[in-house]
């Protein structure tokens, strides 16, 4: 695909959790693929510095804990009235709370569900009308390689991100005769915050692992994302694709 080409010109897209780390990856990726971007996080002034330093005109900024529903749909109106309708979704907010199975309190289990899972639920319902009407939309879930493989200390967040996987094939087929799409990118170890407190020697393990050798860079996460949201992807959903450097494999 020609990237200088704005593929998502005239399009509105709303990425949760854009404002840091993969999701601001992703929100400049498709700022520079044309699209008004509807930056959402917990923190609205750091949303907001974030939509305004995008590419292009038209963002804007909103504070919203996905795991608040009545929010959201307060939110996807509000963005509605001001960027449009909503034709590209990016479920990429999420968090963990790790520990041992054992250890495991229930607010760290109901937290991340809420959060990574439910989240994910409440945004797309509240745009889902507006897509089908529209007979167009591009639905991405940010899942994890883990929620496919597993991972000890991560009980509550697999769960969450494998929920996601079957969140986005029930919405896969029950939208799809409207032309809408979801599939899920499930990224293996990125650089971000989420990752910054790894270790050299987890770091020199992890990459071990690995087999391009290297953890990745929120770029390589959201360069996906802008295809798989874009008309080169027309005709694909229902997909998990990891971008994980071959981990998963
Ligand atoms: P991060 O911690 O840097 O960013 C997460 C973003 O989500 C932040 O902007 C945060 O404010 C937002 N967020 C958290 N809770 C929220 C809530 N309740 N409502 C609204 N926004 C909320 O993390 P990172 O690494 O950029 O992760 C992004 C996504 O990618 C997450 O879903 C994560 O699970 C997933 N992921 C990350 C990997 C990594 O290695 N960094 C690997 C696999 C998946």
């Amino acid at each position: 695909m020609n990237t200088q080409e704005r593929e998502l010109e005239g399009r509105v897209a709303l990425v949760t959790g854009g404002s840091r780390g993969i999701g601001l990856a992703v929100s400049r990726a498709l700022a520079e693929a044309g699209a008004r971007v509807a930056v959402v996080g917990r923190d609205g002034a750091a949303a907001e510095a974030a939509a305004a330093g995008l590419a292009g005109e038209g963002h804007a900024g909103f504070a919203c804990d996905v795991a608040d529903g009545a929010r959201v749909k307060e939110v996807v109106t509000e963005v509605e009235e001001r960027l449009g309708p909503v034709g590209v979704l990016v479920n990429n907010a999420g968090i963990t709370r790790d520990n041992i199975l054992l250890r495991l309190d229930d607010d760290a289990w109901d937290t991340v569900l809420a959060v990574n899972l439910k989240g994910a639920f409440n945004t797309t319902r509240a745009v889902a009308r507006s897509m089908m009407k529209q007979r167009d939309g591009a639905i991405v879930n940010v899942t994890s390689v883990v929620g496919l493989m597993g991972n000890p200390g991560q009980a509550n967040y697999a769960a969450s991100k494998a929920g996601l996987v079957g969140f986005t094939k029930s919405v896969a087929r029950e939208l799809a005769s409207r032309n809408v799409r979801c599939n899920a990118v499930a990224p293996g170890f990125i650089r971000t915050d989420m990752t910054a407190e790894l270790n050299d020697a987890q770091v020199a393990d992890l990459q071990g692992r690995i087999p391009l050798g290297r953890l990745g860079d929120p770029e390589d996460v959201a360069g996906l994302i802008r295809f798989l949201v874009g008309p080169a992807a027309r005709y694909i959903t229902g997909q998990v694709i990891a971008v994980d450097g071959g981990m998963a494999m």
